[in-house]
């Protein structure tokens, strides 16, 4: 289910004309200089201008949708994998409605939590580029006791699958069985491992930041929204092109 709505503009004009398959870029840039893309009722030939919420775009006298690009927040429920389509189990995009949204990143069948959903590529491309060490939050329960001599272990760098070393990570204790741990990357399996390689073992896992964007305490399992403002640039706080 989705909960409230907000829109977020940060697009050139030129890059909604091609999520709107105006044609691709060269062909808008065409459009634009040829005298075919009237917004709001003026004629419009800047390619770099930035749309707004409430804009009425029409090109070649048609109108076209000024809000093709959508970011959603979702609290993932377990049981549900980050794929858009499975033979075998329900997909987290079954829960959205609308077709052309896909996982910002991926979390297992099991993990519940924060999960961005996205129809922009080129945002996704940019955030997942290993580089950019986007922050990730989770909440933890362990099978055994937690150790204090974890944090240490975890902010060293630990090894996993015998010899792949993590990047230093953030572990603290809420009690016994109980902690957050934060990475900067996003190995495979990533924290079950680390907890394995510690003799422990993950009981069950929930995202509750990504990026700096928190989980919206708000949602209930299997909802989502769009992102705020604000959230969403916390997340061009990591992409080159601002
Ligand atoms: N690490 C894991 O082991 N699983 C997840 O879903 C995310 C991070």
């Amino acid at each position: 289910m989705i909960v409230g709505e907000e829109g977020i503009l940060i697009k050139k004009l030129y890059l909604v004309m091609m999520k709107n398959h105006c044609g691709n870029r060269k062909q808008c840039l065409t459009l634009l200089k040829h005298h075919a893309v009237i917004v709001n009722g003026q004629l419009i030939t800047d390619c770099n201008y930035i749309v707004k919420t409430d804009d009425i775009i029409e090109v070649n006298g048609k109108r076209i949708d000024s809000q093709p690009f959508v970011y959603y927040m979702m609290n993932k429920p377990a049981g549900y994998i980050c794929a858009n389509y499975d033979e075998k189990y329900p997909c987290v995009v079954d829960l959205i409605d609308r077709e052309d949204c896909y996982c910002l990143g991926r979390l297992d069948r099991d993990t519940t939590g924060l999960l961005l959903l996205t129809n922009d590529a080129s945002l996704s491309k940019q955030l997942l580029l290993p580089q950019h060490h986007v922050t990730k939050t989770y909440f933890v329960e362990c099978m055994k006791p937690l150790d204090q001599s974890f944090v240490e272990i975890f902010k060293d760098g630990i090894l996993i699958d015998k010899d792949i070393k993590c990047l230093p990570a953030q572990l603290e204790i809420i009690d016994h069985y109980h902690c957050y741990v934060t990475i900067s990357e996003g190995k495979y399996h990533q924290i079950k491992k680390m907890f394995l390689s510690c003799h422990n073992q993950v009981v069950s896992l929930k995202r509750i930041e990504f990026a700096n964007i928190l989980l919206d305490s708000k949602l209930s399992l299997g909802d989502y929204r769009p992102l705020t403002k604000d959230e969403f640039q916390k997340l061009k706080e990591f992409m080159f092109y601002r």
